[in-house]
């Protein structure tokens, strides 16, 4: 399975690379305020899905363009088929394609891959985790101020910003820096890698993290929402740390979000 996720990850990664800066304005559109899509992300993602199915006819899949395809089968591929699409439209080097298989409520392997740098980040469950043949581990700092944090903004949930913010300034004033790659994928792969120690972000789903928290676990690292429990690949809300800061970041982003809220903007009228 592994084999193939990785497979699948190269063939679309050569996609997005073959189309990268070549994208005609009229060739995006919009799916939601501030949310992108072209026919990079829906010819990655075909792709990615007829790859499998090549091998797995009967797995399900749930996809970031075509949604979920449900099958009588405890295995769900979950695809992110370009993340960073903003990053890519606008020709900053910065996005991954991302793949999951989970085994019931199992995430069992992960899969991101930076066609750019040639970078494949993955793991199975259980087995540690890899940048391209060489094993990957997290961060051991267990000091805030040493530590370099990433996080995404809630530009699809601008109803949170003063949550948002507050969490920010508590966790920035404290730390070394904070960083905005624009593809939480790829942040999630750098705290795997031992690049950022961690990283926060609301709003995301499951095709977001669903690779990235397999590759931090495996990598030594831990992954929650904000509240320390496991929901985190559908509630939203999502930490992942070296481990050893993650009190640190949990205490901070709680302040501001002492309970679940829901992310999306109740429609008033
Ligand atoms: C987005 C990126 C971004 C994050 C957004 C995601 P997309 O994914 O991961 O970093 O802040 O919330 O939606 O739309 O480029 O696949
Ligand atoms: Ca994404
Ligand atoms: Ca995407």
């Amino acid at each position: 399975m592994i084999k193939i996720a990785k497979e699948a990850a190269r063939a679309a990664g050569e996609i997005l690379r073959r189309h990268y800066g070549q994208l005609e304005p009229g060739a995006v559109r919009q799916k939601a305020v501030n949310d992108f899509i072209s026919y990079v992300d829906e010819q990655s993602e075909a792709e990615i899905i007829s790859h499998i199915k090549k091998t797995y006819p009967d797995h399900s899949f749930l996809a970031e363009e075509s949604g979920m395809q449900r099958q009588n089968s405890k295995y769900q591929w979950i695809i992110d088929p370009l993340d960073g699409t903003t990053n890519y439209i606008h020709q900053i080097p910065v996005f991954a394609v991302s793949i999951a298989l989970k085994y019931g409520d199992d995430l069992i392997l992960g899969v991101i891959y930076n066609p750019l740098s040639d970078e494949l980040f993955w793991a199975e469950k259980g087995q540690g985790a890899f940048l391209n043949e060489q094993p990957i581990r997290v961060t051991d700092k267990g000091d805030l101020a040493q530590s370099l944090i990433a996080t995404g903004f809630p530009f699809k949930a601008k109803h949170l910003l003063p949550q948002y913010l507050e969490a920010f300034a508590a966790i920035f004033k404290d730390c070394r820096g904070m960083r905005r790659l624009g593809a939480a994928a790829i942040d999630l792969a750098y705290v795997a890698a031992g690049r950022f120690d961690g990283f926060w972000e609301i709003g995301l789903s499951p095709w977001d993290v669903a690779a990235g928290a397999v590759i931090v676990r495996e990598a030594g690292g831990r992954v929650s929402d904000f509240w320390n429990q496991s929901y985190f690949l559908h509630n939203n809300y999502i930490v992942a740390s070296n481990g050893k800061i993650h009190k640190d970041l949990l205490k901070r982003v709680q302040r501001p979000f002492p309970f679940f809220i829901d992310v999306h903007e109740k429609d008033e009228s």
